[in-house]
């Protein structure tokens, strides 16, 4: 091994020393510069390669070499007094090939500007001889096509002061540690190394670096705490750190002489507040700030920037009005879109910014009628709009802005006919006006006009279209992305014959019916990606192979609708593929195993039949969400996932599998969601599938498992990320003992005001900008209705044990559970006491504990539940009075029937004031011996305040079984009303 090393080194070091011996070897006489040149071309440049206007500068080269050969006057070529080459600027010049370390470059050794940008050295690394031209002032290298290593013997070239070598993506610059390649040019003023990979952090040793000036450090994977003295750097004129996710920092204060005009931190980790002090960067003309992770108020010091000319802060977390920015009369692009800022009344300035190209004031929170602030600005190209409360018609002076581009005025409150308002926008590339409360009759031709469009989408307006059949194909755009959804259409618009280049084609909740034509994609075939098509009535295809033959086909969703038959057969490139909630039959046919790419399976909610094909298990290893949810599936379901497996989300209830839970699931390490729920599965609790870091929902409802549930929290089954878990409607049974659900830790905590929702991003539609998200939903079962959850809420948190064999204690580690909004226990033999502690889950909407053998009373404790709506403790052995007040007082008789001993209020048996209770938690004391010291105090008061008679022997004669599940529930689903829906689709009934 030493030997070797040795060897290394040795060889390190003679690589060294050569290096050194051929830089000093020989200076070169002016004629053998001039041929070196030459040689350099012959060897390098190459007619044919691609770069426009590049060998201009060789014919010069050409000419005079007939002539004598004056290298000194070529074009790129600057000589010195004394004739040495001293510049030589070869940009653009259809150089290709590979420079290594021979090459005749490295003779010129006078060369103090090397610009060699703009070619393709074909993935040439850069040689180490380069550091042979000491005398290098500039370097440039950017957009060559070099990879690898930069060579550590760069750090020689000290004299540097402008060093590019930018756009090179395979170039890798790798930090020893003290001696960073950078370190010794202390002269630099510009330093561009944008799209270089350095991996590390910004060397804190440019903050002595007095002489930069520019410096673009953009997607160069940059880490750490950006060193914000940089910014303070004398000379500094241009500073851009973009794209470096992991790259963290804030802005500082700022002093009043920064000569700074260029500041960009877009798409990085930067936070913090911009500082008052920005003010002080007077000759700022471009900021940016965007995608990063700002916050705090936009600061009114912002209007002394009069030179601004680009202001970018969009997707940040600023809050707050923002202040007027009418003094920044030299805008051209103002960017707020997505932050929490609102824009107030006071958005009149806007229209003094007449210099504005790009206006985008997404999602601002605007209320108001603005777009006739808007009209004045004639020379906007971009403006968009997106998710305000915009209402008002849009004005017909609105016309005047003809140079747009793009208008994205989607999801607004806008209104009013919009017949032929858009004719006059001949430019438009992007037009966006879905979701918003425009009505009337609209010639789709008259959007067919614009010739240059490419994206269209009137999604979700009240509109009627009128489509015409008279088209040809010069009269029309050519439509990449197509947004007709819930647009009542009722036919498939004609003029798609004549679109060749769709990408995106957005048909769903439309009424159109029967077969899907095939000229639909005919002429779409290589470029078709996504096919909406969900919520119509179609029955079918005119032929599948068309369907196959679109050989970029992504997404198909063509999900509530009636296809009939078996699925259609996508083709080989499918990624998301939902066919849910038709009448498909017939076995899944084994080509879909074959789709490589497929990400999403959907085929719930239909008829088909047969079990899984084996092929199958090629699926479990590429899907991340496969949903077979009520079919007629039967059979063992195995060989499911595998080591390395992406599934997410299982959905297989509402079939008639059976046979065990298969082990493979536990190769599941990514799943988040199971349902097994109303299937035949016949085994143990599978207490194995604690061990899945991700899992978050079990749903194993009405099965055939069966047994006491052994083993929950020990190490081996951890369950930390549970939130949801319905057992309910099995043959468990057995005691669960006290510690069961202690290391249910995301029950534990819960996070006000989260209103995020379960489910998977997929990302493959450039255009809306943000990935595709799907939506988990879950059938849940609570008192005997099902209900489905159109969207599971990353707060909703739920236990259902019910309708087993439980017996014994409730175990005391619920109590720990603060999370907990609903608890279904009803229907088992629990014995004991109501636990008082369950008074701290304050969370608590729906409490059951119904149909058990429960004596004591009810805690008074269960009064602090502030959110209680549904509680029920009918049909056990209850006693002692009913506490009263708050929430208590909103329940009805139902909630107590069927306990011999409960007295009060709603119940029509009387207390008798008199009697102390004395059945306190007549249980071993050691359970509540972890209650905490406020609990005591609570107890303490009680005792002290309560009176409540233990009645015994009053006999409740009325035993209603009244419907009051059904009841209790729409109360339950009330508060939920927006993420229940009833169990089918019923968009139009
Ligand atoms: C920079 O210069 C110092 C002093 O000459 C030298 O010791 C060091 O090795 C140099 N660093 C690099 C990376 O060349
Ligand atoms: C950022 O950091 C994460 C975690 O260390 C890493 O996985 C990711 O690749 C980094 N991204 C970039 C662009 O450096």
């Amino acid at each position: 091994m030493a030997s070797i090393f040795f060897f290394f080194f040795q060889t390190i070091s003679l690589v060294h020393f050569l290096v050194v011996l051929a830089c000093t070897a020989s200076l070169l006489t002016y004629d053998e510069e001039c041929s070196a040149l030459f040689k350099f071309k012959q060897t390098h440049f190459h007619q044919n390669y691609y770069a426009a206007g590049g060998f201009l500068k060789f014919d010069s080269w050409r000419r005079i070499k007939t002539n004598t050969s004056d290298c000194c006057l070529f074009d790129g070529v600057v000589c010195s007094n004394k004739g040495h080459v001293i510049g030589l600027d070869l940009s653009q010049s259809s150089l290709t090939g590979v420079i290594n370390s021979s090459s005749s470059l490295f003779k010129l050794v006078h060369l103090q500007v090397l610009n060699l940008s703009m070619n393709n050295f074909f993935e040439s690394q850069i040689p180490p001889k380069i550091a042979c031209l000491k005398q290098l002032r500039s370097l440039d290298l950017s957009y060559s096509g070099f990879v690898g290593q930069i060579p550590n013997e760069m750090s020689r070239l000290i004299l540097l002061s402008w060093l590019d070598l930018s756009g090179n993506p395979g170039l890798k610059l790798q930090s020893h540690g003290h001696e960073h390649m950078l370190q010794n040019m202390t002269r630099l003023e510009s330093l561009y190394l944008s799209s270089v990979d350095l991996n590390s952090s910004v060397p804190r040793f440019l903050v002595n670096f007095s002489s930069l000036m520019h410096i673009r450090l953009r997607e160069c994977r940059l880490q750490d705490e950006f060193p914000s003295a940089i910014f303070h750097l004398p000379k500094l004129k241009y500073i851009d750190v973009g794209n470096n996710p992991n790259l963290t920092g804030s802005l500082p204060e700022f002093h009043n002489n920064t000569l700074l005009k260029y500041l960009s931190v877009s798409s990085t980790g930067f936070n913090g507040i911009i500082p008052k002090s920005i003010s002080n960067i007077n000759h700022l003309e471009f900021f940016s700030l965007k995608k990063s992770h700002f916050s705090g108020p936009i600061p009114g010091s912002l209007l002394n920037l009069t030179q601004l000319t680009f202001l970018s802060l969009a997707n940040n977390e600023f809050t707050g009005l923002v202040p007027s920015l009418a003094s920044l009369l030299e805008l051209t692009a103002l960017n707020l879109a997505f932050n929490n800022l609102e824009m107030g009344c006071t958005y009149g300035w806007i229209n003094k910014l007449t210099k504005l190209n790009s206006l985008k004031v997404d999602s601002m929170n605007i209320h108001e009628e603005i777009l006739p602030y808007i009209v004045n600005l004639t020379k906007l190209t971009f403006l968009s709009m997106r998710e305000n409360f915009i209402f008002g018609q849009i004005p017909t002076s609105f016309m005047n802005l003809t140079q747009l581009t793009l208008l994205d005025v989607g999801e607004n409150q806008l209104q009013g006919p919009i017949s032929s308002l858009f004719r006059s926008f001949k430019s438009l590339k992007y037009l966006n006006i879905g979701g918003n409360n425009f009505s009337g009759t609209v010639r789709l031709d008259s959007f067919l006009g614009l010739n240059e469009l490419e994206i269209l989408n009137l999604d979700g307006n009240s509109l009627s279209f009128v489509t015409t059949n008279n088209h040809t194909n010069d009269t029309l755009p050519e439509l990449k992305y197509l947004g007709l959804s819930f647009c009542n259409l009722k036919e498939f618009p004609s003029f798609l014959r004549f679109q060749m280049k769709m990408i995106g084609l957005f048909l769903s909740g439309n009424e159109i019916e029967g077969l899907v034509p095939n000229w639909i994609w005919n002429n779409s075939q290589a470029t078709l990606e996504i096919f909406e098509l969900r919520d119509n009535f179609i029955t079918g295809f005119h032929q599948h192979h068309g369907f196959l033959s679109l050989s970029r086909l992504k997404l198909f969703d063509m999900a509530h609708n009636q296809l009939q038959g078996s699925p259609p057969i996508p083709p080989q490139s499918i990624v998301f593929y939902d066919v849910s909630n038709n009448n498909l039959t017939g076995k899944i046919p084994p080509l879909i195993c074959e789709m490589k790419s497929l990400q999403l399976l959907d085929l719930s909610s239909n008829n088909m039949i047969g079990m899984l094909p084996s092929c199958f298990k090629n699926l479990f290893n590429v899907l991340s969400v496969l949903d077979l949810k009520r079919n007629i599936f039967h059979g063992p379901v195995m060989n499911t996932c595998r080591h390395g497996s992406l599934l997410k989300k299982l959905d297989l209830s509402e079939n008639r599998f059976n046979g065990k839970v298969s082990r493979s699931l536990a190769s599941c390490t990514n799943l988040e969601f199971l349902s097994l729920a109303d299937n035949s599965f016949k085994d143990v609790f599978p207490v194995w599938l604690g061990t899945l870091p991700m899992i978050q929902v079990l749903i194993l409802r009405s099965n055939k498992f069966f047994g006491a549930i052994q083993g929950l929290s020990t190490v081996n089954s951890q369950f930390h990320k549970l939130r949801i878990i319905d057992i309910s409607n099995n043959n468990f049974s057995g005691e669960l003992p006290n510690k069961s659900f202690q290391t249910w830790n995301a029950m534990k905590f819960y996070f006000n005001g989260d209103l995020s929702s379960m489910g998977s991003e997929f990302d493959f539609d450039d255009v809306k900008l943000t990935p595709y998200e799907f939506t988990y939903s879950m059938t849940l079962t609570n008192k005997g209705v099902k209900r489905e959850y159109v969207k599971i809420l990353n707060i909703f948190i739920a236990i259902d044990l019910s309708c087993n064999n439980f017996e014994g204690q409730i175990p005391l580690s619920l109590q720990d559970l603060h999370g907990l909004e609903s608890l279904n226990l009803s229907n088992n033999h629990f014995t004991g006491p109501i636990l008082s502690s369950l008074g701290n889950l304050k969370k608590l909407e729906s409490l059951d504990l119904s149909k058990n053998e429960l004596s004591g009373q009810i805690p008074q404790q269960l009064l602090q539940l502030g959110f209680l709506s549904i509680l029920n403790v009918s049909f056990n052995h209850l006693d002692g009075r009913i506490p009263q007040g708050k929430q208590f007082d909103t329940f009805d008789n139902n909630s107590y029937m069927g306990n011999r001993g409960l007295c009060g209020i709603p119940l029509s048996i009387e207390c008798e004031n008199s009697k102390v209770s004395t059945v306190f938690p007549s249980t071993n004391n050691n359970d509540y011996g972890s209650l905490m010291p406020s609990d005591i105090i609570d107890w303490v008061v009680i005792l002290l305040g309560v009176g409540s008679g233990l009645l015994v022997g009053v006999v409740i004669g009325s035993f209603v079984y009244a419907r009051y599940g059904d009841s209790l529930l729409q109360r339950f689903g009330m508060r939920k009303d927006k993420w229940v829906r009833p169990l089918r689709n019923t968009k139009r009934n």
